[in-house]
């Protein structure tokens, strides 16, 4: 997968050869040097086509992800071929960071703005400008809450990646066969859950969808949660962080398996659940499944954690074809620079807190071991050799 050499150094420098090698800055170092840019003006970088054209500014949380970089540089060369420079910046989770970029980018005259915010309620005043201005605004991935100068939104059907991620695990477990069917296992299963960043609309999308297919079950005694944690105030992890997701893994199993094993964990994202599989690799489980490690989900196909499916560490993970959504943010684009509405294909269920966003949603796998191929490889995500590896080439 291109756009991912930075990332792949630090991915593999952490993910070595055993799980507690992965345990740091998980799928890349989130150090300052996150926040950056990589265009230059459109006086510099522009040629003739682009000088008429026009910049567009490009907005992304964070380089600690491998997603985001792989979005960045799809969108960014999307919009290039289209012959308008593009502005593409990260900035490293650090709200104001992200602020100052965007007003940076209103101020420099960009025609239009892509988002994916870190706090999708910190930039109703950036948004403000951009309106004022007359530039229309793309919420990408994430929605931006509480404005009204949102113009449309791309996305993946967010409550349905959340019931994969809860298919996925009772899948693991046995609960369910793959096809969606009852499967023979009974329980009681120990399991624990976790959740995004409560700032980021998305992890409440999420982790609806998962609570929405795990209640049942718990309400009938299959699942069990022995630490009693369901509200997702209690189970969040603050900017999706590994570390904090492995931190908090360590304190369950201190305070509620003195004596039991959990046998399920509901993750919501790779780079957690990778902080999970950490924190029970310390505390002996496994390495593998069949050894005790028990079912942790996950989301994205990362690299590292699609290895680690592949090795029988890892369960499951969500792929969302990061290359499709960065198509459709261009073009998006494409259609209001031309004065036009784009097409949304839901208008009802993205509600900002001021209006109903226009929005464009696309469709998302679980991937197992057995579909890694068909559904990662066969379509040039990742190669065989990047699986094996768990490296980015
Ligand atoms: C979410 C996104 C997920 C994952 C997560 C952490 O907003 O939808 O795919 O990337 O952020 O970066």
């Amino acid at each position: 997968m291109k756009g991912k050499k930075l990332i792949a150094v630090a991915a593999g420098a952490v993910m070595a050869f055993t799980l507690a090698a992965c345990s740091g800055s998980g799928a890349g170092d989130d150090s300052s040097a996150d926040a950056t840019t990589s265009a230059a003006p459109a006086e510099s970088n522009g040629g003739d086509a682009a000088m008429e054209k026009g910049t567009i500014g490009v907005a992304m949380p964070t380089q600690t992800s491998e997603r985001w970089i792989a979005d960045g540089d799809a969108v960014k060369a999307g919009l290039e071929a289209e012959g308008y420079t593009v502005d593409l910046q990260f900035a490293g989770d650090d709200i104001p960071t992200q602020s100052q970029q965007i007003d940076s980018m209103i101020t420099n005259g960009s025609q239009l703005l892509i988002v994916a915010a870190i706090d999708g309620t910190a930039l109703s005043g950036q948004l403000e400008a951009a309106a004022a201005a007359g530039i229309p605004v793309i919420a990408y991935d994430r929605l931006i809450r509480d404005s009204a100068n949102v113009d449309y939104y791309v996305t993946f059907d967010n409550y349905k990646v959340g019931v994969q991620q809860a298919t996925s695990l009772l899948v693991g477990l046995g609960v369910l066969n793959a096809d969606g069917s009852e499967g023979d296992a009974e329980g009681p299963f120990n399991i624990e859950l976790f959740a995004g960043s409560l700032d980021d609309n998305n992890a409440h999308f999420f982790y609806s969808g998962a609570i929405d297919t795990l209640q049942p079950y718990i309400d009938s005694g299959v699942l069990v949660v022995p630490s009693g944690q369901t509200d997702i105030e209690q189970v969040a992890t603050l900017r999706w962080a590994q570390e904090t997701a492995q931190k908090r893994m360590e304190d369950l199993l201190t305070s509620s398996y003195s004596s039991e094993k959990v046998q399920g964990v509901l993750s919501p994202y790779d780079g957690i659940s990778r902080g999970i599989l950490t924190a029970l690799s310390n505390a002996g489980y496994g390495p593998t499944i069949a050894d005790g490690m028990p079912v942790v989900t996950g989301q994205d196909a990362e690299i590292a954690s699609v290895k680690l499916i592949n090795d029988d560490v890892q369960y499951a993970t969500i792929f969302k074809d990061t290359r499709k959504l960065a198509a459709q943010a261009v073009a998006a684009s494409l259609e209001f620079l031309a004065g036009a509405t784009p097409e949304a294909n839901d208008t009802t269920t993205y509600d900002n807190g001021v209006k109903v966003v226009p929005s464009y949603l696309l469709d998302s796998d679980i991937v197992y071991k057995d579909n890694i191929t068909s559904l990662l490889v066969d379509s040039g995500y990742w190669t065989a050799d990047e699986v094996a590896s768990g490296v980015a080439e």
